[in-house]
């Protein structure tokens, strides 16, 4: 996709599209994604991040409909990791910039990545403005959310806020504004977002959130380096983000396992039959079918979390394992849990999941079942029971407003 598009007066999003990318380090991004950047027209003019290396000609190209790229005099690093600054080097190199604007942690992390102490850095803290012309910006360190460089930076005059990877979404699209899509598939993906790459940091959200709040900032407008520019009712996503930040699961449990022969595929829908009928709203997810990043997306909002595998050589499964290690990072807050699963001599797996579980310090409500090759028709009670008794404590430990 090459076309540029107006953000504000003399504000043009000259970034590019990725429709096939399908991996951001175990996240799968069905849908593509996009590297925004922002080129600004003053007396100054200023590229606002970059986009990954290989897509640099796209880039320059949409740079070249405004304005020759060496007539840009400050190019602003808001984060360093390779989707945004990958271009950098090549970038640098074409425009000669008078000032590269960045964090102290940027400057590190850039001099980490690219060996040049050569650019002419300019460090910036919370709160240090600079001047375009007749337009400031004003940048706000948001260290953690999620690499010790990252940064926002604020267009006052246009209340814009650029907000690098936070508030984004991996999903290529030809449209560059909230308003322009369907807002409830732009909303999975924002949750999806947050859920895979910001969840571990939600203490750091809240406390920007409310740091955001207390500076008053005008803002009229959000874009992020990924994904949609929230135009219409941008502060809708801060609310996400305030929301999903605390944590606070709906009644809602989800199973998720990987089976061998059935048995433990059996055993999860007669646990979900226990909780569907207690009134709880579950999803069941299978591991050789579901990806572990949608897992997560469903865990964002889910209080319960069962987990089942059958034993195998006296482990889980492997994709179980790959899952919890996966989930073990993202470090979800506030769940309670179980295991279960079908076995045939030995049966490690559900042990090892609860082991897992409280690695994670997600309570686990009950011992778990384990049954031996396939379930009778009293074994699939005890699943049931299970369901219900699960039910019973999601209920009375879950926060029934609306979400
Ligand atoms: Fe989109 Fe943290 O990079």
């Amino acid at each position: 996709m090459r076309a540029i598009v107006k953000v504000k007066d003399g504000i043009n999003w000259v970034g590019a599209v990725d429709w096939s990318v399908r991996d951001f380090h175990g996240y799968l991004t069905q849908k593509g994604t996009t590297y925004n950047a922002f080129l600004v027209m003053d007396e100054k003019i200023a590229l606002f991040d970059t986009v990954k290396k290989s897509f640099k000609g796209d880039l320059l190209h949409n740079i070249y409909k405004v304005i020759d790229p060496k007539k840009i005099d400050y190019l602003i690093v808001n984060h360093v990791e390779p989707d945004h600054s990958g271009a950098l080097p090549e970038m640098i190199e074409v425009i000669k910039p008078e000032k590269v604007f960045c964090s102290a942690r940027g400057k590190k992390a850039l001099i980490d990545h690219y060996h040049r102490e050569d650019w002419p850095y300019e460090v910036v803290g919370t709160g240090a403005e600079i001047s375009l012309g007749k337009r400031k910006v004003m940048f706000i360190e948001t260290r953690m959310l999620h690499w010790p460089d990252s940064m926002f930076s604020y267009l006052k005059e246009d209340a814009l806020l650029i907000s690098s990877d936070a508030f984004g979404q991996h999903w290529a699209t030809s449209e560059r504004f909230n308003d322009e899509v369907d807002a409830s598939e732009l909303m999975f993906h924002a949750a999806k977002y947050y859920a895979n790459i910001l969840l571990p940091y939600s203490p750091l959200v809240q406390k920007l959130v409310r740091d955001v709040q207390k500076m008053d900032l005008k803002i009229d407008m959000i874009a992020p380096d990924h994904g949609l520019i929230w135009r219409d009712s941008p502060m809708q996503i801060v609310a996400a983000y305030d929301r999903w930040s605390q944590q606070t699961p709906k009644p809602k449990a989800l199973i998720v396992y990987d089976t061998m022969w059935h048995s433990t595929e059996t055993m999860a829908k007669a646990i979900s039959d226990g909780l569907i009928e207690s009134g709880v709203s579950t999803k069941v997810m299978d591991l050789a079918v579901d990806h572990r990043s949608d897992v997560i997306t469903e865990l964002l909002d889910a209080k319960a979390i069962i987990l089942g595998s059958s034993t195998l050589n006296n482990n889980m499964l492997p994709r179980m394992a790959d899952m919890l290690c996966y989930m073990k990072g993202l470090r979800p807050a506030n769940k309670i849990g179980a295991a279960f699963g079908s076995y045939g001599w030995s049966g490690e797996a559900v042990k090892l999941m609860n082991s897992a579980l409280e690695d994670m310090k997600i309570k686990v409500l009950d011992p778990g079942i384990q049954l031996q090759y396939v379930p009778d028709h009293a074994g699939l009670g005890k699943c049931v029971e299970l369901g219900r008794k699960i039910a019973d404590a999601v209920k009375k430990e879950s926060y029934s407003g609306a979400h």
